[in-house]
């Protein structure tokens, strides 16, 4: 049975636990040069000596104008792989496994004059993007490949492609932004061309474990459907996948019911009927609701973001309430179980 404090096995990376940090932008490069700072260093080590079983980096920009500010994570140049490295190196000392989310935002870019995109479409109040061209395409494609080389070489596990929450490549996969006729728009097959290259273009490059982040419902009519999703799904499992970070929105502006778990049921659908690895997300705060998201087989992985904000040991306060007591950092080992 999955649960929380089960080790996991995720393509070739096992983690002590299904606990995963939720990448989350910080806005916090100093100098627009995308290089890793000390808030960073602070930021993640400190949820891995909090016992997370994977810390995943904020969506990194593969290009300067994917960014989606100025003050974004980068991994467009091998400068910015040393600091990155290090960064590694001390969520490793800390226990945990590290990932980077590779990222391009597309037409959703405050770094550039306007960004670009599969059409001419604008996001509200954002600048009409350019439509790219097949070589625009192509270059976007080796900027991918050459920022999970760098990855690989920075000692990550686990590489996620960010193709949700509207970036440019959810732009691709959908009906809503790819009005596209070439062979990268139209039908979902074509709208997953884009998609489909990335990832045999990232694969050729070893990660040890390759997750998708996807927005699984846009909340809108005219987005991509449920056959749409499942296809992309099957396709990503039989391209080497390891898992699907189920994600939803960020395409088109919509009116969304936040509630406990409310991305949970497209993780449940698509680890069921695809068959691949599922990582749930979306205010799950809780060590119980957490549990029983994985006992009931709906997903692999946990993925916490704001309560990782609020509680860098997450998972110590999810195992107390749990009524479990997990290893701490041997370092804090005398203050880390609670005496009455
Ligand atoms: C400050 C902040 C920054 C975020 N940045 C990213 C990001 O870089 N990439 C991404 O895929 N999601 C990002 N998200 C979404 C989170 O990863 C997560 O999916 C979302 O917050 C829902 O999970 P939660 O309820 O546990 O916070 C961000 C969320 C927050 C709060």
């Amino acid at each position: 049975m999955n649960t929380l404090f089960s080790p996991a096995k995720i393509g070739g990376v096992e983690l002590k636990n299904r606990i995963v940090m939720s990448p989350m932008c910080m806005y916090s490069v100093h100098k627009e040069d995308g290089i890793v700072t000390p808030w960073h260093v602070t930021h993640y080590v400190s949820r891995a000596v909090g016992q997370a079983g994977l810390i995943l980096l904020e969506s990194t920009a593969v290009l300067p104008e994917g960014r989606i500010s100025v003050r974004d994570l980068g991994i467009w140049e091998d400068s910015q792989v040393p600091a990155l490295t290090a960064l590694v190196e001390a969520i490793h000392e800390a226990g945990s496994k590290a990932g980077i989310q590779l990222g391009h935002a597309g037409r959703k870019t405050t770094a550039a004059d306007k960004g670009v995109a599969p059409s001419p479409v604008a996001f509200p109040d954002m600048p009409v993007p350019e439509e790219l061209t097949a070589e625009g395409i192509a270059q976007v494609i080796a900027a991918f490949a050459a920022a999970a080389r760098r990855a690989v070489l920075a000692g990550f596990d686990v590489v996620e492609l960010h193709a949700a929450h509207g970036y440019l490549l959810n732009e691709f996969l959908s009906p809503l932004t790819n009005h596209r006729q070439d062979q990268y728009g139209g039908s979902r097959e074509n709208r997953f061309t884009l998609l489909r290259q990335v990832i045999e273009a990232v694969k050729r490059e070893k990660p040890r474990s390759l997750f998708v982040r996807i927005s699984a419902e846009e909340y809108a009519t005219g987005g991509n459907t449920r056959e749409d999703i499942l296809y992309f799904a099957r396709e990503m499992k039989a391209l080497g996948v390891d898992l699907i970070d189920t994600s939803t929105g960020g395409v088109v502006l919509a009116d969304i019911k936040y509630y406990p778990g409310y991305q949970v049921p497209y993780a449940a659908e698509i680890r069921k009927e695809a068959g691949i690895a599922t990582g749930a997300v979306g205010l799950i705060s809780t060590g119980g609701y957490a549990e029983e998201v994985l006992a009931s087989d709906q997903a692999d992985l946990i993925f916490i973001g704001r309560a990782f904000l609020r509680d860098p040991y997450w998972p110590r306060t999810a195992a107390a309430e749990l009524g479990i007591s997990i290893k701490a950092p041997a370092p804090y080992e005398r203050g880390w179980v609670t005496r009455a």
